[in-house]
């Protein structure tokens, strides 16, 4: 139902507040230049939450200056959830409820709900601003039916903030970090985002599309890097693999993400960064389902045209400006951590400098 949404239309709308918020990092991020070990995670995390919440919800929260109380709210929720995660007994609620991080955790739902439903309370339905917003878009759509209540709605919303802007940080990261670890392919992207945007030009919706060597970059990295790793499906009845195997229903399935990616059966050299895998010759000759970054079929990732249109600005915004460097030297170096998203064990390691104009 929700799909139409986040079609090409719609989200054109939000390369500008993308752009803007990069712009915002870019001037952040000076202060970093010349340091080892920037926090690139953390910083890049307040940009996307600006961008998530003007673009979805239609509010500045201002995270990058360090006032937003919804970047708290999220960034303690996440971390409880997390600790959840990793302590099996806390994964039974009658053990769980017991505890103050429970109460904790509630607390920061609550306001997350009633912060997200005043939004809502105080918005005409019909779409009429000039920066319409994913909600505006979903109010639309619902106006004159009944298949979401308010609560639904409230609920997708929700789910879009966490969904999106974790994910698109950590790739922001991941992309920055293969370029700074490849210092010749981040100046042919740097030379791309200059013949299309220019020297200072902000981007617009008009310029993502051309920005095709930068696609690559980004294809190869989500190969490596698939953010979400594994992806947990119940079986609903039994269902037979080969004349072995067959997986009896009621189990919980678990699809390594991950291993097929860095399959050698699927991908020849696979730790090696290899941009060639993406070409339109290539790439067709692969089974579709060797490559699988935002899942497939119905339960699909949703955001996945949202996510691309903004890591693409926030990654060409950042290499136009700095020139980045990492003390990884090869993609195998980078130890990964699962916490839901995956990333770096020992951080991005990444540091920059001003790029001279050339
Ligand atoms: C690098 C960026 C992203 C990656 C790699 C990614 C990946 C994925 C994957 C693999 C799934 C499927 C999970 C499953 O089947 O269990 C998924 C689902 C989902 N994603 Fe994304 N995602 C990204 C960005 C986003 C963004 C920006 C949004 C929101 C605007 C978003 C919203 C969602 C939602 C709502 C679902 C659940 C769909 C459902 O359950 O039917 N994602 N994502």
């Amino acid at each position: 139902m929700i799909n139409p949404i986040f079609n090409r239309k719609n989200l054109d709308h939000f390369v500008e507040v993308f752009a803007k918020q990069s712009t915002a990092l870019g001037e952040y991020l000076e202060k970093y230049v010349g340091m080892h070990d920037v926090n690139l995670f953390q910083i890049v995390k307040r940009c996307n939450l600006d961008i998530t919440c003007e673009t979805m919800l239609g509010v500045q929260t201002n995270a990058q200056e360090g006032e937003s109380e919804v970047a708290k709210w999220i960034d303690k929720f996440s971390e409880i959830m997390l600790y959840r995660l990793y302590k099996f007994w806390y994964h039974y609620d009658f053990i769980f409820k017991w505890t103050t991080l429970y109460n904790e955790g509630e607390e920061f739902i609550n306001k997350y709900n009633l912060f997200i439903k005043d939004i809502i309370k105080n918005k005409d339905k019909s779409v009429t601003s000039e920066s319409p917003t994913l909600l505006d878009f979903l109010l639309d759509l619902f106006a004159n039916r009944s298949e979401l209540t308010t609560d639904e709605i409230v609920d997708e919303i929700k789910t879009f903030v966490l969904a999106g802007f974790d994910t698109t940080t950590v790739m922001s990261c991941f992309v920055i970090t293969m370029l700074a670890m490849h210092p010749d392919i981040q100046k042919r992207v740097y030379d791309e985002v200059l013949t299309v945007l220019g020297p200072e030009r902000m981007s617009d919706f008009r310029d993502l599309p051309c920005l095709k060597y930068t696609d690559l970059v980004i294809k190869e990295t989500l190969r490596l890097f698939p953010v979400l790793p594994f992806i947990a499906r119940e079986v609903l009845e039994d269902l037979c693999l080969d004349e072995v195997i067959t997986l009896p229903k009621g189990s919980l399935l678990l699809l390594g993400v991950i291993q097929v990616h860095r399959s050698a059966e699927y991908w020849s050299d696979p730790l090696k960064f290899d941009l060639d895998r993406f070409l339109p010759e290539t790439a067709t000759n692969r089974h579709p389902f060797t490559y699988i970054p935002f899942s497939a079929g119905p339960m699909n990732c949703i955001g996945q045209k949202y996510g691309k249109m903004a890591f693409k600005t926030i990654v060409a915004i950042l290499v136009r400006k700095f020139q980045f460097r990492t003390e990884y030297k090869t993609v195998d170096e980078i130890k990964l951590t699962n916490k839901v998203i995956v990333r770096p064990r020992d951080g991005f390691k990444c540091s920059f400098e001003m790029r001279k104009k050339e």
